[in-house]
C-alpha cells in the first residue's frame, strides 16, 4: 500500500550508504524555533535511522532529545506524511533549516531530504491523514444512552507490526468511560480473547458496562471521529476512525492531554503506544517509579523500566522494587496538571523522549485512567480515589527509628536503646535486621543471641518506656522439617509452584518456598504464624523485606513466558525477567501466571502482613514494605532500600521520597546516614537534618559498615537533637497531614509546585520540599557547605529555628541562608497556621505537653490551619463511629491587631476537652515601630493574666513577631482570640 512511497526513500537511504557509512551530518542549528538537526546517523545494515534532534526555543534555553527512526517500516509512515503534509505550513520551518546549513554539493539533495524528513517528524509526528500504514482502524462505534461511556471495535489495518515479537491480534475492542467528574478511563483489549488484567481483588474498581455494537456493526464509522464528553467532566475524549487514535483534550482550556500515534501494536506479549506531548517542552513530568534519579522532573531521553526487583537504590537509572506506571503531568499554561495510570503489572519500558512518551509492555492491557486536575493536589486525590486511599500509619511512627543490619545480640539492642536515652536524642523505636532469627528463618528467634526470655523482658521495658519494636521478615520460609512454619505451611499447601510442585528458590535461609498471597490459604497461614510470634514477642510493627521476590539463584527457563520476545531493560542491560528473582514460568493460585503477578508479590505480602497485624492486635497496623505496586499504601509504608553513604544518595533520596507521595504511599523515606558504605560525621549530621523532616525518619546501616547511631559523634548528636526537636515540635502538623492524606491522597512531604503551581521555577525544584502546604525544608547537600541556596516562592517566610528571620517576596527568588554545622534550614509560609507541642524523647510524652499555635500571617494578614486528634492507633482514622477531633484555626489580621477564631469541625475524641493551648506566637505583625503593649482578648473578655511581649522586628521592615503566653484554651472548644497592639 504504501510502496510507492517508499522507492523515493529507499533511493536516499541507499545513496546515503554510499556516500558515507555511517554518514554524519555536521552541526546544525536552525532560528526560527521548533527543532534543528544534530546529526543523523544510519547504520551499514541500512535498517535504522538515527537522529537528534536539538530544540530551539523561542525564547532561548529550550533543550536537546533523541528522537530515532525505528526501523524501514516506519519510514513508510513517513513517507506518506510527507505527500500528505507537502503544502502543510511546515514549509518555513523546513526553509529555515535549509538555510541554516550549507551540506557538500554532493550529498546536499540527500540531506535535505532527511531533514525535511526529520523536520516533519518532529513538527508534525502524529498526522491525521498517514492513512495507510495504521496499525488498527475503527470498524464500529456506539454509545450507551447516558453518553458517559463509548464502545468500539478496531480492526488490524494492513500487514502488522514488529513481526518478530509474534503476531498481531486481529481484532480489538475499546471503551472508554467518564466514570467520575474528574475521571476518564479507556481500556483497549483483544476482542476476542480474555487477556490478563490487574484482578479487581487488587484494585477494586467500576468494569466497564456491556454496550451491544449492533447497531452500527458493518457501517462505517461516520462521522471520521467521535467524542466523548460530558458538561460536568473536563476530560475531552475524541476517538479517531482511520488509522485509530485517540486523544484526551481539557475541555476549559483545549489542552490536548494525551495524543496517541497511529503506531499501535498489540501483541499476545507485547502492546507498544506512544503518546505525544508538547514538543516545547510545556510539559513536566514527575512519577513513573521505582527508580532512584538524579531530578525529581522526569528528564526526557530516559527509559522507565518497571519490573520488581532486589537492585540497590544506590543504582541510578534502573528498575528498582516497586512498579507505578503513574505519572503527573504539569503545563505552566495555568499551573494546571492531570495524572495518567496505566493499569498494568506486567514488565514494561517507559520511554520518554521529551515530545513523546512510548509504553512498551510485555502482556495485560491498555487500561488507562486520566485525571483531570487540574491542581496537583487534585491530581492526588482522584489518583487515590480510584487505588485507595494512603493507610493510616499510627501516631508512634511519626517518632524517630533506629535500626542497623549487624546488631550482634541482645545487650547490644540495649546498649543502642541507653546510648540515646544518655544522650538526649529521641528514640521511639528500636528495629533489627535479620539477625534476630535462627539461621535466618521467619517467627524464630536466635537461642543463643536473642533468646525469647530475655528478649520478651526486653521489648516489655521498651513498651513500659512508650517506646515501640519491630523485626523484619522475608518472604522466603526456609525447606526444614524442624521448622514449624515450614511444616505448616506444607500442611496448608501454601507455595507457590512451578511445573506441579513447590518452587524451590534460594535466599538467607538457604532453601526456601514462597507463600503465594493469591491463595486465601496463604494469607491464613501467614496470619497464624504472625499472631503465634507475637505470643512470644509482642512486636508493634513488622518490615517486610526482599519481596520483590528477591532469589539469591537464577532460575534457568522452562518455557517461553522465562524470555519474552521483547526485552524490557530489567537491570539497565535487558537481563532476564527472572534473573535474581521467582521464574515468569511460576504459576500462583487460580493459574495465575508469575510473569503477569510478579509486580503484584509485594502488595500481597503487604495487605496479608497489615491484615494479619490487625487482626492480631485491634490497632493500627504498622507496616514497612520493600516492594510496592499502585494502592501498596492502602496498607503499608515505604523506605527507599539500599542506599549507600554518599552526598549523592542524601540528595537523590529527596526525589524518591517525593515520587512516593505522589504514588500514593505517603510515609516513606531513605535510610538515614546512609545504608551500605562508611559514613562520616558531616554526611550523617547533615543526613539526620534532612531526614528529621522524612515522613518516615529511621536510621539503618549494613552489616560490616561503621556504626552510625547518632549519639556516636558530637556533631551528629547536636544536629540531631536540634533537627529531631523540631520534628517533635511539629508532630501535631505531621499527624494532621496523615489525617489529610488518609482522606485526599495528599503527599505528607510534597514537591514546591503543589502549593505554587502557577510558578514555573518551582517545577524542577528538587532539593527543596514541603511538608503540607507550607513548611519548606532547605537541607544542606553537599560536603564543606556552610551556607545553602534556597527558592522560596512568593511571599512570605519565616525560619522555624529563629521567627524573627524572615525572607518576603514579591517574585520568587533565590536565597543564600546561613546554614551552620549543626542547623538546618527549615521555614514557615506565611498564611499558615501550625499546631505545636513540646518536644520529648518519646511521642507519647510529647503527646502530654501543651499546646502551640504558631500563626504565620500572609502579607494580606490571614493565615489558616487545622488540628486532628485521636488515640493515634485506633484502626480507623477519623471513621463515621470513630472518637476523633478536627479543629480548624483562621486568623484575620487588621490595622489595631489580630483576631484569630477556631471551628470545631468534629469533637469525638475525649481528651480534646482537656487539651490545652497555651501560647499562640503571630509572625508577620505590620507594625512601623515594636508596640509598647498588648491588650488580649478571648472570647470578647479581656484576659489579665495573659501577657503579651514583643519578639522583635528584624530583618525585613516592618515585620514584627508576637507571642501571648498563659493562655488555657480547650482545643476541643471554639474560642476567639483577640490581639490588640496599642502604640
Ligand atoms: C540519549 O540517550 C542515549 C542513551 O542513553 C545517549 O547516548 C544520548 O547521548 C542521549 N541524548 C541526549 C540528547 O541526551
Ligand atoms: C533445619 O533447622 C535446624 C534448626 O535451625 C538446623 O539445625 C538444620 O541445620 C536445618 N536443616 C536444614 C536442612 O537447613
Amino acid at each position: 500500500m504504501a510502496t510507492t512511497a517508499r522507492a523515493p526513500l529507499l533511493f536516499y537511504l541507499v545513496l546515503c550508504l554510499c556516500c558515507c557509512a555511517p554518514c554524519l551530518c555536521a552541526e546544525l542549528v536552525a532560528g526560527s524555533g521548533g527543532y534543528a538537526v544534530r546529526t543523523v546517523t544510519v547504520d551499514k545494515g541500512g535498517t535504522r535511522l538515527r537522529a537528534e534532534l536539538a530544540a530551539v526555543a523561542a525564547g532561548g534555553g529550550g533543550g536537546v532529545h533523541a528522537a530515532y527512526g525505528d526501523d524501514v517500516r516506519n519510514l513508510d509512515v513517513y513517507a506518506s506524511i510527507l505527500c500528505w503534509h507537502s503544502t502543510a505550513p511546515v514549509w518555513p520551518l523546513l526553509r529555515a533549516h535549509a538555510m541554516a546549513w550549507s551540506p557538500p554539493p554532493s550529498t546536499a539533495h540527500f540531506f535535505f531530504f532527511l531533514l525535511l524528513l526529520l523536520s516533519l517528524l518532529a513538527a508534525a509526528p502524529w498526522p491525521r491523514a498517514a492513512a495507510q500504514a495504521a496499525g488498527y482502524r475503527v470498524v464500529s462505534v456506539a454509545r450507551d444512552r447516558a453518553g458517559g461511556q463509548l464502545s468500539a471495535r478496531l480492526e488490524l489495518a494492513g500487514a502488522g507490526r514488529k513481526a518478530e515479537l509474534g503476531p498481531d491480534v486481529q481484532r480489538l475492542s475499546l471503551t472508554a468511560s467518564l466514570e467520575t467528574d474528574s475521571r476518564l478511563h479507556v481500556r483497549i483489549t483483544d476482542a476476542d480473547h480474555p487477556r490478563w488484567e490487574v484482578p479487581q481483588s487488587v484494585i477494586p474498581r467500576e468494569a466497564p458496562r456491556h454496550i451491544t455494537l449492533e447497531s452500527s456493526t458493518g457501517a462505517s464509522p461516520s462521522p471520521h471521529s467521535s467524542v466523548l464528553s460530558a458538561a460536568t467532566s473536563d476530560l475531552t475524549f475524541t476517538l479517531q476512525a482511520s488509522p485509530f487514535r485517540f486523544t484526551v483534550s481539557r475541555r476549559s482550556s483545549g489542552d490536548v492531554l494525551f495524543d496517541t500515534s497511529a503506531v499501535l501494536v498489540f501483541k499476545d506479549r507485547y502492546l507498544e503506544l506512544t503518546t505525544a506531548l508538547p514538543a516545547d517542552a510545556r510539559a513536566s513530568l514527575y512519577g513513573l517509579g521505582e527508580h532512584t534519579k538524579r531530578t525529581f522532573r522526569l528528564q526526557r531521553n530516559d527509559t522507565f523500566t518497571l519490573w520488581n526487583a532486589d537492585i540497590a537504590a544506590s543504582n541510578v537509572d534502573l528498575n528498582l522494587y516497586g512498579s507505578h506506571p503513574f505519572y503527573l503531568d504539569l503545563r505552566p499554561s495555568a499551573g494546571s496538571a492531570h495524572g495518567v495510570l496505566l493499569l498494568n503489572s506486567n514488565g514494561m519500558d517507559v520511554e520518554y523522549g521529551g515530545s513523546y512518551l512510548t509504553y512498551k509492555v510485555i502482556g495485560g492491557v491498555l487500561d488507562f485512567y486520566f485525571f483531570a486536575g487540574p491542581a496537583p493536589l487534585d491530581v492526588v486525590d482522584q489518583y487515590t480515589q480510584l487505588i485507595g486511599r494512603p493507610a493510616p500509619m499510627p501516631y508512634w511512627s511519626f517518632g524517630f527509628h533506629q535500626c542497623r543490619w549487624g546488631y550482634k545480640n541482645l545487650a547490644d539492642l540495649e546498649g543502642v536503646v541507653a546510648g540515646y536515652a544518655k544522650a538526649r536524642i529521641p528514640l521511639e523505636v528500636m528495629w533489627t535486621d535479620i539477625d534476630y532469627m535462627d539461621a535466618f528463618k521467619d517467627f524464630t528467634l536466635d537461642p543463643v543471641n536473642f533468646p525469647a526470655d530475655p528478649m520478651r523482658q526486653f521489648v516489655d521495658r521498651l513498651h513500659r518506656n512508650g517506646q515501640k519494636y519491630v523485626v523484619i521478615i522475608d518472604p522466603g520460609i526456609n525447606v526444614n522439617e524442624t521448622y514449624g512454619t515450614f511444616v505448616r505451611g506444607m500442611q496448608q499447601d501454601v507455595f507457590l509452584k512451578r511445573n506441579g510442585t513447590n518452587y524451590l528458590g534460594k535466599v538467607w535461609p538457604g532453601n526456601v518456598y514462597f507463600p503465594d498471597f493469591f491463595n486465601p490459604r496463604a494469607t491464613e497461614f501467614w496470619a497464624g504464624e504472625i499472631a503465634l510470634f507475637r505470643r512470644t514477642l509482642p512486636v508493634d510493627g513488622l518490615w517486610i523485606d526482599m519481596n520483590e521476590i528477591s532469589n539469591f539463584v537464577d532460575p534457568a527457563p522452562l518455557n517461553a513466558l522465562d524470555d519474552p520476545p521483547y526485552r524490557i531493560n530489567n537491570s539497565g542491560v535487558r537481563r532476564p525477567i527472572n534473573n535474581k528473582t521467582t521464574p515468569a514460568s511460576a504459576v500462583h493460585y487460580g493459574g495465575v501466571r508469575e510473569y503477569d503477578a510478579h509486580n503484584l508479590f509485594g502488595f500481597l505480602e503487604a495487605r496479608a502482613t497489615h491484615g494479619a497485624l490487625l487482626a492480631d492486635t485491634g490497632r493500627r497496623p504498622f507496616v514497612l514494605s520493600r516492594s510496592t505496586f499502585v494502592g501498596s499504601g492502602r496498607y503499608t509504608a515505604h523506605w527507599t532500600g539500599d542506599n549507600a553513604a554518599t552526598w549523592d544518595d542524601l540528595r537523590y533520596s529527596i526525589n524518591t521520597m517525593l515520587s512516593f507521595g505522589l504514588f500514593g504511599i505517603p510515609m516513606v523515606g531513605a535510610d538515614i546516614c546512609g545504608f551500605s558504605g562508611n559514613t562520616t560525621e558531616e554526611l550523617c549530621s547533615r543526613w539526620i537534618q534532612l531526614g528529621a523532616f522524612y515522613p518516615f525518619a529511621r536510621d539503618h546501616s549494613a552489616i560490616g559498615t561503621i556504626r552510625r547511631e547518632l549519639y556516636l559523634w558530637e556533631l551528629v548528636a547536636r544536629s540531631a537533637r536540634k533537627a529531631l526537636g523540631l520534628r517533635y515540635r511539629l508532630l501535631p502538623y505531621l499527624y494532621t497531614l496523615m489525617h489529610e492524606a488518609h482522606t485526599t491522597g495528599a503527599p505528607i512531604a510534597r514537591p514546591l509546585f503543589f502549593s505554587y503551581p502557577k510558578d514555573v521555577a518551582t517545577y524542577g525544584v528538587d532539593r527543596q520540599f514541603l511538608l503540607g502546604r507550607g513548611v519548606l525544608v532547605s537541607p544542606v547537600l553537599e560536603p564543606g557547605a556552610t551556607t545553602v541556596e534556597a527558592y522560596f516562592p512568593a511571599g512570605r517566610w519565616f525560619s522555624l529555628y529563629d521567627c524573627t528571620l524572615a525572607v518576603a517576596s514579591a517574585k520568587g527568588k533565590r536565597v543564600t541562608l546561613p546554614a551552620p554545622a549543626d542547623t538546618v534550614n527549615v521555614h514557615v509560609a506565611g498564611g499558615n497556621i501550625l499546631p505545636l507541642q513540646l518536644p520529648a524523647l518519646t511521642t507519647s510524652r510529647a503527646r502530654q505537653t501543651v499546646f502551640h499555635l504558631l500563626v504565620a500571617l500572609a502579607e494580606d494578614g490571614s493565615a489558616s490551619g487545622e488540628l486532628f486528634l485521636d488515640d493515634g492507633e485506633s484502626p480507623e482514622m477519623a471513621g463515621p463511629r470513630g472518637e476523633w477531633s478536627l479543629v480548624r484555626f483562621s486568623c484575620a489580621a487588621g490595622r489595631d491587631g489580630v483576631t484569630m477564631r477556631s471551628h470545631v469541625v468534629h469533637n469525638a475524641y475525649g481528651p480534646s476537652g482537656k487539651l490545652v493551648i497555651g501560647k499562640v506566637m503571630f509572625l508577620g505583625l505590620h507594625s512601623p515601630a515594636p508596640p509598647r503593649e498588648f491588650a488580649v482578648y478571648v472570647n470578647g473578655v479581656k484576659t489579665a493574666n495573659s501577657m503579651g511581649g514583643a519578639l522583635g522586628y528584624q530583618r525585613s521592615g516592618a515585620l514584627g513577631a508576637a507571642q501571648v503566653e498563659g493562655l488555657y484554651l480547650a482545643v476541643g472548644k471554639e474560642f476567639e482570640l483577640k490581639v490588640v497592639t496599642l502604640s
